[in-house]
């Protein structure tokens, strides 16, 4: 249980840097160990769920070491992973179990995967379905973890997926470089593309249409380890960014943060809610960073729908926040994804906003909120229910609150941003 920082005296200042990009970091170790060579990587995310990856790998038989945030990964090659000697433990992390289905499906031997109480709810089906296609067999437990995979060899495809998902995506495109022949997926929607450019930069022959949804994968390539700065996380910078926007008279500047545009969602919202949000020391690169200034604003309310999802899915929390605070009603809908989350966030943020007397109401596949009517604050225990980024919004709500508050299960935070409380601090 921790105690929270509750209305601050004089707004949220200063600058911060965030950690590092928990999507880029997971995808950096897996990419680096297939390729020939040695990678490194700068400002890696050294939170629970990519030392995850870390460790899944070290047991695949990659040498890895890790020296504070610089990782270095001598790399085997696509086909160099060695059958681990146990089941790997995949803990809370479902990039990290969805991406190693992909790349364990066209492996020579045997894995399973298991992971937290938490992991073995989501599904899994909606990766294990379309590599079954590709002629992959993995046994999964009713659709959840333990997942075993039967490594084998397999065949290309030309897929459409059925959910918008950057994970499943990616799963395929890994078991897609180790196929026969060459395979074209297209996406529902755009969703978040750090695979695609990362492995194109490690050597990889995948082509990206100009309609953003239809993806050609060739197979067998020849990857060659580099040296990567790993950006600061959208994911993160957007639990100040929303802070800043909320508290009155605060300013708040996000170095250096990655502004790849299928992450950049929270960022348009609070421009059409009318938070002041500028970018400043732009460098364009196959990942653009940014530096982001925020300051505090009076907000309007915003309607979103499933096409305005994918950009801003793990930071959605963060929207129903600010629609709290908007002077009027907001509505968010299309995003039924929510659901599946480390936890049912739609249900887990309606009960931890009621006990702040928020006007919130669950959608089978979003919210209505009404910002317009005064928060009545009835409860003093708040709940991350074990889910990082419920964690860290209930300890942004609590700025906005001036009775004193505590949050369980604040250990969460270490999931994705150990360093959340003090940097926190940082600005009070
Ligand atoms: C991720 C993709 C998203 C996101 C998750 C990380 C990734 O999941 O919610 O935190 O690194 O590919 P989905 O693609 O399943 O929505």
């Amino acid at each position: 249980m921790k105690q929270l920082q509750t209305k601050p005296q004089n707004g949220l200042r200063g600058e911060l840097t965030v950690p590092g990009d928990k999507s880029i970091s997971h995808r950096g170790i897996m990419f680096g160990a297939i390729s020939e060579g040695r990678t490194i990587l700068h400002h890696f995310l050294t939170a629970e769920d990519c030392l995850s990856t870390l460790k899944a790998f070290q047991q695949l038989g990659v040498p890895i070491r890790r020296d504070g945030q610089t990782v270095t990964i001598d790399g085997v090659g696509l086909h160099g992973l060695k059958q681990p000697t146990r089941p790997l433990e995949m803990g809370n992390s479902g990039t990290t179990t969805r991406l190693m289905m992909g790349l364990l499906a066209g492996q020579n031997f045997k894995t399973t995967l298991v992971g937290d109480a938490s992991l073995s709810k989501r599904p899994m089906k909606r990766v294990s379905e379309p590599l079954a296609e590709m002629g992959a067999d993995i046994e999964t437990t009713a659709g959840h973890l333990p997942v075993t995979i039967n490594g084998s060899q397999l065949h290309a495809v030309d897929y459409h997926l059925k959910v918008a998902s950057a994970q499943v995506k990616s799963a395929l495109i890994l078991a897609a470089l180790q196929a026969d022949k060459t395979s074209i997926f297209v996406e529902k929607q755009p969703t978040r593309n750090h695979t695609e450019i990362m492995l194109r930069a490690f050597g990889a022959n995948i082509e990206c249409e100009p309609d953003d949804v239809t993806i050609t994968v060739h197979p067998d390539p020849k990857l060659e380890g580099l040296t990567l700065n790993v950006p600061g996380d959208m994911s993160s910078a957007a639990f100040f960014m929303t802070a800043a926007s909320l508290v009155p008279d605060s300013e708040v500047k996000l170095l250096n943060v990655g502004v790849n545009e299928t992450r950049t969602g929270l960022m348009s919202i609070l421009e059409q809610m009318g938070g002041k949000v500028s970018i400043s020391n732009l460098q364009y690169g196959g990942e653009s960073t940014a530096d982001i200034t925020v300051n505090s604003a009076n907000l309007i309310p915003i309607e979103i729908g499933a096409k305005d999802i994918p950009a801003v899915i793990d930071e959605l929390p963060l929207v129903a926040l600010l629609a709290a605070k908007a002077n009027g009603i907001s509505k968010i809908t299309g995003a039924g994804e929510l659901r599946v989350k480390e936890t049912d966030r739609i249900a887990v943020i309606v009960t931890e906003f009621k006990k702040l007397g928020i006007a919130i109401k669950a959608l089978p596949d979003g919210f209505i909120i009404d910002g317009s009517k005064p928060w009545q604050v009835k409860y003093s225990h708040l709940d991350s229910h074990g889910d990082h980024r419920i964690g860290m919004v209930m300890a942004i709500a609590a700025l906005l609150v001036d009775k004193p508050l505590t949050l369980d299960g604040a250990d969460s935070v270490n999931i994705s941003y150990p360093e959340f409380f003090a940097d926190l601090a940082t600005l009070l």
